[in-house]
Formats: C-alpha cells, sequence, structure tokens
C-alpha cells in the first residue's frame, strides 16, 4: 500500500520534473567529448575502424642503450646522467618518408609515435621543456614535424603518443614507483600537469596540423584532478574529430586498449585495440624479429574479434627500423595484399573461438581465416545454416568450393595444399544470420574457489574483463558442468601473473583424476589438447605462486 503510494508520488515528481530519473547505461556519456551523441562518435571513430593496422613506434633516448624504453627506471639512472644521452642522440638515417613507406607496405594506416616516453625526452621542438630534441641535441630536427608532414604524402593517419603523468625527467613528474632520484624527481605535481604536460599536448595538437589520435600513457599513475583532467578535455576539445585512447584518468577513452594478452573471448566493447610489438619489446634492444607463423595468426586472431592492431616497432638509435622487423612487416603486408579483403572494414565473426583459426565478416561474406589446414581436406565450419557458395580469397577466378550443411556443421572440401603457408582464407556466403552452437562447455557455469570466492564467476561468464581476483599463490578453482560432457581442448587466460605450477584434474562418476601437471601458463591465450576427456566437473589449481595469478577465463571445447 505504501509502496504503491510512494510509486505514484514519485511517478507525479517526475512528470514535474521534480525528481530525476536515477542515471540509466543509456544516458552515460558515450565519449570524453561532453554531450557526444552515439552517431557522433561512431562517425568519429570511422576511418579507425576500417583501418584495423596501425604502425607503433617507440623510439627515443633509450634507443642508445638498446635495453627497452624503462632502461632508466630499471637501472635506476638518475636523470642528470640519463639525460647526457641527449647530446649522442643523432639519429641521421632518420628518415620520415622511410618509416611511411613501411607502414604502407606492411598495410597499416596509421602511425603512432612516442612523441614523449615517461623517460620525459620530447622528439618534438616544446616550449615547454628544453629537454627535447630539437633544443639538446645535435640532431636538431623536429621528428614530430617530419612524421606529421610525411604521413598525408602516403596516406597514413599521424598519430601521437604522450606519457602524461609518468615521467621521470621532469620535477613533478610522476615515476609509479618510488623516485630513485630525488634531487630531480620531487617537486610540485600540479605545476607538472598544467605547465608541462597539458602545455605539450596543447603545442602537439597545435603546431603539427591534423592529429587523428591522442595515445595516452600513464605507467600506473593516477593523481590527476578531476579539474585538471577536464583542463585537458578543453585542449582536446579544439582538435576536430580527434580519437583518444583510455589511458589518462578522467577522460573517458574512445576505445579499449588490450595489451600484452589476446583475449579469449571477445571484449564486449564496441571499439578495441590490440597493442603489441613484432619483437617483443617496444624500446630498441635489438631482439630478433617474432617468427611470422606465430605473429601473423595472433593478430589475425585480434582482428577475428574485432579488434584494431597497433604493432610496434623500436628503431634504433640511428633512426633505422631493425631489417628483420622491416621484413616482418613487409610479409604481413604481401599477406593482406591477397587477404586484406577479409580484415579492412570487417567486423567480428559469429564464433567464440574455432580450432582451426578464426573469422570476420563484411557486407553479408563470411571470412574465415584457416591457421591448421586439414590434411583430410574437410573444413568443419560449426554453422547451422545452409552454404550458399565458398571460394578462396587467394582464387582471382572465385571458382566455388564444394560446400555442404549436416545439421549444426558446414563442410567445405579444400584442395589438398593451402594457398599460404600460415594463414588462407576461404570466403562463405551462407542463407540467413550466421548461427553458431559451438560454445564453452563452461560457459555461466558455476565455480566454486579457495579464495576470492566473490569474484570466481569470471572465470566463465562470457566477459573477457571480469576475472577471478585470487589473492594466494596456493589456491584452486572448480568448475561444475551440471552433466557429464567430452571435451578436448582447454583454453585459459591467466591475465594478471603467469602460473607455473597448474594442475588439471576432471571429476567422472565420483572420482577425480589428474589430467596434466605442472602447467605453465603466459599471461596469454593458453590452448591444451587432449584425446577426449568425460567429466562432469574440472578443478585447477596451483601451488606456492610467488604472485597470486587472476584467471580472465577457462573454457573447455569438445572436438569439432
Ligand atoms: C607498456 C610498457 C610501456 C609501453 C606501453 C605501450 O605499458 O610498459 O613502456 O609504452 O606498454 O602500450
Amino acid at each position: 500500500m505504501l509502496r504503491a503510494a510512494i510509486a505514484v508520488l514519485v511517478a507525479l515528481m517526475l512528470s514535474m520534473g521534480i525528481a530525476s530519473r536515477p542515471s540509466k547505461a543509456a544516458d552515460a556519456p558515450v565519449s570524453w567529448l561532453p554531450g557526444e551523441t552515439r552517431e557522433a562518435k561512431d562517425a568519429r571513430m570511422t576511418w579507425w575502424t576500417k583501418a584495423k593496422f596501425g604502425m607503433f613506434v617507440h623510439w627515443g633516448l633509450y634507443s642508445i642503450p638498446a635495453d627497452g624504453e624503462w632502461h632508466m627506471r630499471n637501472k635506476k639512472v638518475p636523470l642528470a646522467e640519463y639525460s647526457r644521452l641527449a647530446q649522442e642522440f643523432n639519429p641521421t638515417k632518420f628518415d620520415a618518408d622511410a618509416w611511411m613507406t613501411l607502414a604502407r607496405e606492411a598495410g597499416m594506416s596509421y602511425l603512432v609515435v612516442t612523441t614523449k616516453h615517461h623517460d620525459g625526452f620530447a622528439l618534438f621542438g616544446s616550449k615547454a621543456s628544453a629537454y627535447n630534441i630539437v633544443d639538446a641535441t645535435p640532431f636538431k630536427r623536429d621528428v614530430v614535424k617530419e612524421l606529421s608532414e610525411a604521413a598525408p604524402r602516403h596516406g597514413i593517419t599521424f598519430c601521437t603518443y604522450y606519457s602524461f603523468l609518468a615521467d621521470w625527467g621532469h620535477p613533478g613528474g610522476q615515476a609509479g614507483c618510488p623516485p630513485w632520484d630525488p634531487a630531480s624527481q620531487g617537486g610540485d605535481k600540479r605545476a607538472y600537469i598544467s605547465h608541462m604536460a597539458t602545455a605539450q599536448v596543447r603545442e602537439l595538437l597545435s603546431n603539427y596540423g591534423r592529429i587523428g589520435l591522442m595515445w595516452f600513457d600513464s605507467d600506473g599513475s593516477r593523481d590527476i584532478k578531476p579539474e585538471e583532467s577536464a583542463a585537458v578535455v578543453e585542449v582536446l576539445k579544439t582538435h576536430p574529430q580527434l580519437i583518444v585512447n583510455p589511458r589518462l584518468q578522467g577522460v573517458k577513452g574512445d576505445f579499449s586498449t588490450i595489451e600484452a594478452h589476446m583475449p579469449l573471448i571477445r571484449p564486449k566493447v564496441d571499439y578495441w585495440e590490440l597493442c603489441t610489438t613484432v619483437n617483443g619489446s617496444w624500446g630498441y634492444t635489438g631482439s630478433p624479429a617474432r617468427p611470422l607463423d606465430k605473429l601473423l595468426p595472433y593478430l589475425i586472431t585480434a582482428w577475428g574479434m574485432g579488434g584494431n592492431v597497433l604493432l610496434n616497432v623500436g628503431p634504433n638509435r640511428e633512426g633505422i627500423i631493425p631489417e628483420d622487423s622491416a621484413e616482418r612487416l613487409r610479409q604481413i603486408g604481401a599477406w593482406l595484399k591477397v587477404n586484406g579483403e577479409s580484415i579492412y572494414g570487417s567486423k567480428a565473426g559469429p564464433f567464440v573461438w574455432l580450432p582451426w583459426g578464426t573469422a570476420t565478416q563484411k557486407d553479408g561474406t563470411l571470412y574465415l581465416q584457416v591457421f591448421k589446414w586439414p590434411e583430410d581436406g574437410a573444413l568443419c565450419v560449426p554453422l547451422a545454416n545452409k552454404p550458399l557458395k565458398a571460394w578462396l580469397l587467394a582464387d582471382p577466378a572465385k571458382s566455388a568450393l564444394p560446400a555442404e550443411q549436416d545439421k549444426d556443421r558446414i563442410w567445405i572440401r579444400l584442395p589438398k595444399t593451402s594457398p599460404d603457408a600460415v594463414a588462407s582464407v576461404i570466403a562463405l556466403q551462407v542463407e540467413g544470420e550466421p548461427q553458431s552452437t559451438f560454445a564453452s562447455l563452461c560457459l555461466n557455469k558455476p565455480v566454486t574457489a579457495t579464495s576470492a570466492q566473490d569474484s570466481a564467476g569470471g572465470i566463465t561468464d562470457d566477459d573477457d574483463y571480469s576475472r577471478w581476483r585470487c589473492a594466494e599463490g596456493t589456491a584452486s578453482f572448480t568448475v561444475e558442468l551440471g552433466a557429464p560432457a567430452t571435451f578436448t581442448t582447454l583454453r585459459i587466460c591467466p591475465i594478471v601473473n603467469k602460473v607455473t605450477s597448474g594442475i588439471l584434474e576432471v571429476r567422472h562418476e565420483g572420482k577425480w583424476t589428474t589430467l596434466r601437471k605442472d602447467i605453465a601458463l603466459q599471461r596469454d591465450e593458453n590452448i591444451l589438447t587432449f584425446p577426449p576427456v568425460t567429466g562432469d566437473a574440472v578443478r585447477f589449481s596451483f601451488t606456492g605462486e610467488a604472485k597470486p595469478p587472476e584467471i580472465s577465463n577457462l573454457e573447455l571445447y569438445p572436438s569439432l
């Protein structure tokens, strides 16, 4: 009675504008731009969504010690000593057009360069700080200017990375850890934010023509006040159609940044970007480029989940992108020349996971990127649709491949040898919206954990972001499947900290059996395969891990 009366009163107040509705997700801001509509944001994101592939460049004084961009902090080098590297920085072989040419050859259409990394040294002439390439080096050339001018000549959108809060080279810049050089790292954070960082962002957005994207970084530093981030937004607003990443506190980014791990399931966001490296390090170290048969499927997997890929190269102290990195990029470009129709402008495929590759879709066509060519020449696609036509993208004649439906599977007959040694693409058109029932046996199944039970559901839900925030180095969790099921593949991703001592057990008819011991998991997609195993629960445990691993997902799949 009382409740009904209150409801009537609230409805009356709402209709009179006296009470306000609790903010629904639909009312939440869509971006950092105050009041922007979803349509306006989608329009602003168009070039980036179509581009799919960009070049990330980490370059600065740290290319001299060749020890990665964290050299100063890792080796605790005092600023007075580190900054002397500027006098040695004379990269006379730097050629902005050569970088752009390589980006184009790789099939990339945007380039994000570290205009200032955490070491605080800027690659552009700056009035806010003389610690920059023009004022502090014998080179004296404004690299950001040369790149910004070269980019449009090559059809590349020029973009800037800027380490905003983290700065080990200016008083008041944050270190994200106890400072090792209080003499230079103390100082007024508020003054640093307004007179140095915000001022340099203003310089970048005012002096270099069109900038497509501002890619902020923070090194975990978070001390920024609402009025300070609001002042940054005012500066960002001056640059028409700018896209902003999500790494500056208080500035709602336009997309999610996923770094150093492959999500197991498609991130539940409209826009996301995987940033990764060609050779395992951001700044130059001399380490060799990853083999094409590892790197290319990795990138395609991100595209298969609807992401963009920002692939990093680290030029050396002379300004040259190492030849093996360049060669790897050209190989990716050669693949995109043949198969780019399946990538550019595409969206995520209709599958969570496929044992032989991944898939994208565009304009009513599915594209199946096959990494493991079936030995018997029969590709099984878990779709309950009638196939209309299938062909190889590498075949300009588009000759039809035989394709048949068998209940919720489509079988495509392939030639004996794959057109590409690493990833071959089959275009497939089917009747109606693609319908797939191939899913993890663990999906949304109950989990009990010996630690952090409140977050354990994150292991089996269909959200890559939610995770089990395990707090102990010795722990286990059990997933109840509800009924006996047979599986052949396990996928698992520790998103924070690795696992070195994993044990996987299965319960069948009330009895637990160990399937694998000493399982080492990297912070990325890990796949374990077995001959068919039947059970109604699985348990994963580890012992004595130095840092508690946080697991984003565990999935079990039957054979396809
Ligand atoms: C990591 C590195 C940082 C690099 C960034 C790029 O956070 O620590 O140096 O700039 O990745 O996303």
